[in-house]
């Protein structure tokens, strides 16, 4: 059994922006601008149009999703209320808690969806079943 989270608590950060005619850069630091430590980076990429990736909660993982180039929207689903978020600037990372069912879908051609994680790879962080995840929550 996991807590139950409120989808009010995948929130928008605006990352830091040195802004450079040569060209900006923008920066994450672990526990200053994304409240975990950052244990794992993953992307996706080369998505093809259409396609759907995620669709599938995790019991005790937290993640910071950016779409450092092109757009794709993420469906989050807290087993109450669902939202859209679309990303579309390298600047701005979802924050997503632990128990939170979601989706990337409408990716943008050339979109690259880069994801920060509070802790390594392991398939028994996953619930990819969504009757399983609404048994999941205690509240
Ligand atoms: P999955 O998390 O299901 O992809 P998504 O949610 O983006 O659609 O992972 C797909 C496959 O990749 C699965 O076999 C596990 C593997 N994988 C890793 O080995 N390490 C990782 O960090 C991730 C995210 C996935």
């Amino acid at each position: 059994m996991a807590n139950k989270q409120h989808i009010d608590d995948c929130t928008i950060i605006d990352f830091p922006k040195i802004m450079d005619p040569r060209g900006n850069l923008s920066f994450i630091e672990g526990n200053t601008h994304i409240p975990f430590s950052v244990e794992r980076s993953y992307w996706i990429y080369d998505v093809p149009g259409g396609q759907i990736r995620g669709g599938h909660a995790y019991t005790d993982l937290q993640e910071c999703i950016i779409a450092l180039s092109g757009s794709f929207d993420v469906h989050i689903d807290d087993g109450n209320s669902k939202k859209i978020i679309s990303l579309n600037r390298s600047y701005y990372g979802l924050y997503v808690p632990s128990m939170m069912w979601r989706s990337l879908e409408n990716f943008s051609t050339n979109a690259l969806c880069l994801i920060l994680a509070s802790k390594p790879y392991s398939e028994d962080l996953y619930i990819r079943n969504y009757a399983d995840f609404l048994n999941a929550q205690t509240t």
